[in-house]
Parts: structure tokens; C-alpha cells; sequence
């Protein structure tokens, strides 16, 4: 029901709606929609009251609710239900935990993660109001070795997003991280939970520096947030229902039809590596090689210097630059 009122509230612009024209429109009584603005308000929106006019919405706030995300994820099918938290370890821990009990299509989002993971088990930092800490649990019909290709898969619909919608011209390091100006902005951490031949559940985190004014010394010199890049403060669940759109139609092609040709179009034509040296770290070892393409299959195509190519598929190894991060 607040979801609604919030609705309501946004649709009527700037123009106040009163409290009888809110509660016609909603189907429930004035006191039911008092008590609804009080709880948004409460949360840190800003509606404006007036006695004789009624209520009006000022869209000051970049701020995330549950209301607000079921009206993001609206126009989504491929989520079905979204859960909204204002603190938790870490939206994929805590997906993962709950599995038994979540549906092919829940959304995890939280406000603020104290334990954010990051791959090859680094920390991610994830700090109160103000970036992207989301999970999304799926379920698709695909074989185990399929998996790693849904990292790539939210790159792409992220980069989409951030290129097209805010113009930034970000790059993928391949295979999970997005950049902005040499500087990590988003993280991919998919992780699953399979058998021999079948996949019990897929959790894809994304983690989006959105409007964060500095970071911590040890990851300032590696990390940036739109904000920093842009000089823009972003409307996050804006960002959110963008790439819940984007990632749902590239998803579904490679679900049902194996389609992988714009993911892949995206990651080459967004890479950060290709045509650079590259050092791969390999169980402790290191080789150093010339990033030359990523295949149709989302590999990255890597040439050593005694001229051998090789395919490397996500996950077996890390990807660095020469010189510092990209
Ligand atoms: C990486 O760059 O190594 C991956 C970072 C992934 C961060 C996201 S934030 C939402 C989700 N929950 C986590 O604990 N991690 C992912």
C-alpha cells in the first residue's frame, strides 16, 4: 500500500494531491494514507503538508525504501519479489543463507553491508546511503560450466546503463570489474551453488559505488564512485531499475536462445584490456601476455610473448594490469 501512496505521490509531480484525492485513488481511508506519507516521511522523504492543499512529493533524496524498490522492479518480471535491508553482512551471504527459502527471482538490497565480499575472498566496502549492494538469486536452466558467464552478462547491462543512461565512458576489466577513468566503480560476485549437471541456484551481487565523496586510504588510489568521476549525486534506485531492465533482457536471451551476441559485442567493445599487457595470476604463478580479444563463449584471448595463444575462462585466474590496477 505505501508503495502506492509513494507512487501516487510521484506521479502527481508537483502538485499536491489531498488527502481525500489519495485515498480515492488507493482505495483506502485518509487516516490509512496519513499514517503511510508519516511512515515515508520518517524513512527521509520529503513530502510537504500543507492544511488546505494536501500533500506534495519534493524529489530531493537519493534515498532506498521498499516502496521504492517494488516500483523499480515493476516493470522487471524477471523479479518477483525484492527485499530490502537497511544493514546486513552481505546481501549474497545473506541470499545464500536463506536460499531454501527464496523463489527464482529474488532481489537483495541493502543500504549498508558490514561484511561486503569481493572475489578470491577480498573485502568489499560498502558503506551507509550511499552505493549499489544488491543480490540477485536465480534459478536458470543451465549447466554448471555456463555459470560464469552471468558476471559477464551483469557487466555488460551495468556498463550499458552507466555509458548510455549517464553517459560515463566506463570500461570492463574482464571479467567483473567496471572502471571509470583507470578506477574501479562495480564489482560483479556470482556465486553458486550446483551438483554434477544442474544448478541449484545462481547469486549475482553487484556492488556500484554510486555516490561516495572519498574512500578508505588503503583503496583510494584503486577505487572511485560516480559521484567522484561525474561530480553528479545519482538517484540510486533510478540506476537500479535500469540495469534490473537491462540485465533482464540479456539474461533471458542467453537462458532461452544461448544468445550471447550483444553481451559479448558490449565486453569487447568496453574492455579495458584488450590491446594491453596483461600479467595472469595463476595458482601463485605469474605470466605476462597481450589481452587480444574476448571469443563468442566470453574467454578472454590472451597472447604470450613465445607467441602461444590461450582461451581463459573466468574464475581460474587474475587479471592485472602492468602498471597498477588496469
Ligand atoms: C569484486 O570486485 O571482487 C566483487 C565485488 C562484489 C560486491 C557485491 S556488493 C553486493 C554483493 N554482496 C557482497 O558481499 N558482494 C557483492
Amino acid at each position: 500500500m505505501r508503495t502506492k501512496v509513494l507512487k501516487a505521490l510521484k506521479e502527481s509531480k508537483n502538485r499536491y494531491l489531498s488527502g481525500e484525492e489519495l485515498s480515492q485513488k488507493i482505495g483506502v481511508s485518509r487516516t490509512s494514507v496519513w499514517k503511510h506519507i508519516k511512515k515515508l516521511k520518517d524513512e527521509g522523504y520529503n513530502i510537504e503538508s500543507v492544511s488546505s492543499k494536501g500533500y506534495r512529493f519534493v524529489e530531493d533524496v537519493d534515498l532506498l525504501s521498499e516502496a521504492e524498490l517494488e516500483l523499480a522492479i515493476q516493470n522487471v518480471s524477471l523479479i518477483k519479489e525484492v527485499i530490502y535491508l537497511k544493514s546486513v553482512d552481505s546481501t549474497n551471504t545473506y541470499a545464500k543463507k536463506l536460499s531454501d527459502t527464496f523463489i527464482d527471482g529474488t532481489l537483495v538490497i541493502s543500504d549498508e553491508q558490514v561484511e561486503g565480499r569481493g572475489r578470491l575472498g577480498r573485502q568489499w566496502v560498502s558503506p551507509p546511503g550511499t552505493g549499489i549492494w544488491m543480490s540477485m538469486f536465480l534459478v536458470p536452466d543451465i549447466a554448471p560450466h555456463e555459470a560464469s558467464i552471468i558476471t559477464q552478462i551483469a557487466g555488460a547491462a551495468v556498463t550499458k546503463v552507466l555509458s548510455e543512461t549517464l553517459g560515463l565512458d566506463c570500461k570492463i576489466k574482464w571479467p567483473n570489474d567496471i572502471t571509470l577513468n583507470g578506477k574501479k566503480v562495480c564489482g560483479i560476485l556470482t556465486e553458486m551453488s550446483s551438483e554434477l549437471n544442474c544448478v541449484n541456484y545462481i547469486v549475482v551481487g553487484i556492488g556500484i559505488n554510486v555516490n561516495m565523496e572519498e574512500f578508505p586510504e588503503e583503496i583510494k588510489s584503486i577505487a572511485t564512485s560516480l559521484y567522484i568521476e561525474s561530480g553528479e549525486k545519482h538517484k540510486r534506485y533510478k540506476i537500479i531499475e535500469s540495469i534490473l531492465k537491462e540485465f533482464e533482457v540479456q539474461y533471458t536471451k542467453f537462458v532461452e536462445e544461448k544468445d550471447l551476441t550483444q553481451v559479448i559485442n558490449i565486453c569487447r567493445g568496453k574492455s579495458a584490456l584488450i590491446g594491453n599487457e596483461v600479467r595472469i595470476v595463476r595458482r601463485n604463478k605469474e605470466i605476462i601476455g597481450q589481452a587480444i580479444d574476448i571469443s563468442n563463449e566470453g574467454e578472454l584471448i590472451v597472447k604470450y610473448e613465445n607467441g602461444e595463444i590461450e582461451k581463459i575462462f573466468s574464475g581460474e585466474v587474475s587479471v592485472r594490469g602492468i602498471n597498477g590496477y588496469v
